[in-house]
């Protein structure tokens, strides 16, 4: 059986796409809707109330375009929104947290692992709980990062000043003996060049969305849902804000032009 309707995906902007290149290359039968709440930018100061509240509205958006499944493309509400929603919609959800996890066990070799988020993603305590959960022997180490979510969205991954944060950022981890370091906000994809020259090449980097987007695949295929053969896939975008700040980084970061991102007022 074949099910043509989209896949949603939601962030707080442009992070979400780095989700969104890993649906188009695992899954490319597969229609998507994403959601950037641009108006919002940055979710990582915000409080769980309000982070609830527009994982809320947008939910209700994506599932008025006939939406299939949920990828929360974005951390912070993986951590925060997604234990309280769930239970709220009738269409099946995943985050980032878990896979990412998995996949950061999986790759590390001394159980010395780091993780880099929002602010709000470190103070929920989401990663540093699901990786003891899985295995209590490990040292974790945390580390907020609020600079960078506002360097990638005003376009200024790849600058000096990018370098620069990611670095002050990671010295606490790499002078902790880190093996392996989790990306553990969509937007830090877009500084992996910064990341890699900071931490050197012996630290192992993890961006949750791979592990991510294989996950859903597989729950996809138990319930059903996948769109088997496939194809043509149809990709739309909605902001919040400015469709053409959104639409500008975005051609930036991945050297090709979206289609139209339209604006929607959500309630
Ligand atoms: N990209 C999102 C995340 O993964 C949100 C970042 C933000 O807006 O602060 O957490």
């Amino acid at each position: 059986m074949s099910d043509p309707r989209p896949i949603g995906l939601f962030d707080s902007g442009v992070g979400g796409l780095t989700v969104s290149r890993q649906v188009f290359r695992l899954m490319p039968g597969e229609s998507t809707v994403y959601f950037g709440d641009n108006a919002h930018v940055p979710y990582g100061p915000r409080s769980p109330e309000e982070l609830i509240g527009f994982a809320g509205s947008i939910l209700t958006f994506l599932v008025s375009c006939g939406v299939k499944y949920v990828i929360f493309a974005c951390n912070t509400n993986s951590s925060i929104s997604l234990p309280v929603v769930r239970e709220l919609y009738a269409v099946p959800m995943i985050g980032l947290i878990e896979p990412g996890v998995r996949e950061a066990v999986r790759v590390s070799t001394g159980g010395r692992i780091g993780v880099i988020a929002t602010e709000a993603t470190i103070k929920s305590g989401a990663y540093q709980r699901a990786l003891k959960e899985l295995n209590p022997e490990l040292a974790v180490f945390s580390q907020a990062a609020p600079r960078l979510v506002p360097l990638v969205e005003a376009g200024r991954a790849g600058t000096r000043e990018a370098l620069e944060a990611v670095a002050g950022y990671v010295r606490p981890l790499k002078k902790a003996g880190i093996d392996t370091l989790i990306l553990g906000c969509t937007h830090y994809p877009f500084l992996e060049t910064e990341f890699r020259e900071a931490l050197g090449p012996e630290v192992k980097l993890v961006d949750p969305a791979e592990a991510t987007t294989m996950a859903a695949r597989d729950e996809m295929l138990r319930l059903g849902l996948l769109n088997n053969p496939g194809g043509p896939a149809r990709h739309r975008y909605f902001v919040s804000g400015d469709p053409r700040a959104f639409k500008e980084t975005a051609r930036l970061f991945l050297g090709e032009e979206l289609p139209e991102v339209r604006q929607v007022k959500l309630d």
